[in-house]
């Protein structure tokens, strides 16, 4: 028969983690609609005691989120549970994630304890926890090097204390696939409790593993798995939630099924590349932009022949549709705001109106507008307001033999400034420009440049990162000018410090 695997995302959890990629409540209630409409089972919200942000993040999220369980995280502290069970409050569907170390390395070094006091402290965390709902998770965190049969006790100690679900995180993402199954496997053999909670994987890529361990586990005995889109998550990121979808829909033969609507992958992908600022790489498993892309002859002959000789998956699956070149500049906003419904936008009368001012800027640079260059304008459109620093404009002058120089012009607060620089080519002259405007020392610490659809006419999409004083920014911006897209992303980068 058939097994149900419960996909639990994390991705405004563990995903929001990452430095960078910090969310605002508008922002996650969108990206929370986005995870209920792909039909994950459990979203977890947030981490409550954090911050006033994440508390207010899973009270919005609770109100707004139907179907899908809303779990909060804590640590195995009774204050993190009284907040985390606050923040509930109006969850239709609630459960509280707590846990503490149980390797010997978190024992010794995190908790400066022994094993008998972090058993005893999980199970009256669990059993605190319980006072408030009754699905709660525990997490025995760097399980992944946890003695087995440590790990073991401590399980059927939490279950015993009411556990409904338990969670065997890889922290650190050490595991090799057959010891992270091995692990699942001998909690299942051991544990005389075991089949009173779900067996939950919780894997990070740091070895490049954590989808091949998560599918390890399923195949072990786990009835959950911990995921994000897009696989973002701390370090080198958690298991991507496409990735084990996609993998459980391929190999029938494996039995296990979960309640995802693939066709909302990409769209999920997208939104959360766009709010999180975080693109995918092009060889991205399944969303990436060449996920589906055939460039060599005998690729490209054997698909058109049958397109299973090359393909394992329908890109239509996970939603991917070609990219309909349907929009010129002679479009109305009709035809717009239909095509924006058809990608899932619902702009009211004011937004549209800023997005066709947009779509007909662009069209006047660009002979067709194809859905990506909609999604980027659409996606701006959803970034909060106007930038503090607005480019006013910009002259550059560069070529073969010619000194690079930047003619930049801001405005801020109401005023214009002006300011020219020389650099070794024309984006770092106008860098250097905005560096004399803003008169702050940042650092250019990470560049991005890609092309959407790769024609000459192309959109730019520019990602930067800065440093100001130890913090990490984040800018972005799209442009059919590469340096006019730079320059709006640094500005918008250095519009984020305070
Ligand atoms: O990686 C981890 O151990 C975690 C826990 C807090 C669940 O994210
Ligand atoms: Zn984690």
């Amino acid at each position: 028969m058939t097994s149900k695997i419960n996909i639990f995302d994390t991705t405004l959890r563990d995903g929001e983690q990452v430095p960078g990629c910090q969310l605002n409540t508008v922002e996650k209630i969108e990206i929370a609609r986005q995870l209920e409409k792909l039909g994950v089972d459990i979203i977890e919200a947030g981490f409550p005691v954090s911050s006033p942000g994440d508390f207010e993040s899973v009270v919005e999220i609770s109100k707004t989120v139907q179907v899908p369980v809303i779990c909060a995280l804590t640590r195995a502290v009774n204050k993190d549970i009284d907040v985390a069970a606050d923040s509930l409050k109006y969850a239709k569907k609630k459960r509280i994630h707590t846990g503490i170390g149980t390797s010997e390395l978190h024992i010794k070094h995190k908790f400066k304890s022994t094993p008998e006091d972090v058993l005893k402290r999980a199970a009256e965390a669990v059993k605190y926890a319980r006072k408030f709902v009754d699905d709660v998770e525990f997490y025995a965190e760097d399980a992944g090097r946890t003695d087995n049969e440590f790990l073991a006790r401590v399980i059927e100690a939490v279950i015993k204390a009411g556990a409904t679900v338990v969670n065997i995180p890889d922290t650190t993402g050490y595991c090799l696939p057959g010891e992270y199954g091995e692990k699942i496997a001998f909690l299942v053999n051991n544990v005389p409790n075991i089949d009173k909670a779900v067996i939950s994987t919780h894997c990070h890529n740091d070895l490049g593993m954590a989808t091949a361990n998560t599918i390890s586990g399923i195949i072990n005995g786990a009835g959950q798995v911990e995921v994000t889109v897009n696989g973002i998550g701390e370090r080198a990121g958690n298991t991507s939630l496409e990735e084990v979808v996609m993998a459980l829909k391929s190999h029938h033969s494996l039995d296990f099924e979960t309640g995802i609507d693939s066709t909302q992958i990409m769209k999920s992908s997208r939104l959360v590349s766009t709010l999180m600022r975080m693109p995918v790489q092009p060889n991205k498993a399944i969303v990436g932009r060449n996920a589906f892309a055939h460039s060599s002859g005998i690729h490209q002959d054997g698909v058109l022949k049958h397109r299973q000789n090359y393909e394992i998956i329908d890109p239509a699956d996970v939603g991917l549709k070609e990219s309909a070149i349907v929009l010129t500049a002679r479009s109305g906003r009709a035809a717009l705001n239909h095509r924006l419904q058809i990608l899932g936008y619902d702009l009211n009368t004011d937004e549209l109106e800023e997005v066709y001012n947009r779509f007909l800027e662009l069209a006047d640079r660009k002979k067709d507008i194809s859905d990506d260059d909609l999604e980027i304008i659409a996606g701006e459109k959803k970034q909060k307001g106007k930038p503090p620093i607005e480019l006013v404009s910009l002259q550059v002058m560069c070529g073969k033999s010619t000194i690079p120089t930047a003619t930049v012009q801001v405005s801020f607060k109401g005023d214009v400034f002006t300011e020219t620089a020389s650099g070794n080519g024309p984006i770092d002259a106008s860098f250097t420009a905005v560096k004399n405007l803003v008169k702050r020392r940042v650092r250019l610490e990470e560049f991005l440049i890609q092309a959407i659809t790769r024609g000459s006419d192309d959109l730019g999409k520019v990602h930067v990162q800065i440093e100001h004083k130890g913090d990490n920014y984040y800018g972005f911006s799209a442009h059919t000018d590469i340096v006019t897209a730079s320059v709006e992303a640094f500005l918008d980068a250095i519009s984020k410090i305070s």
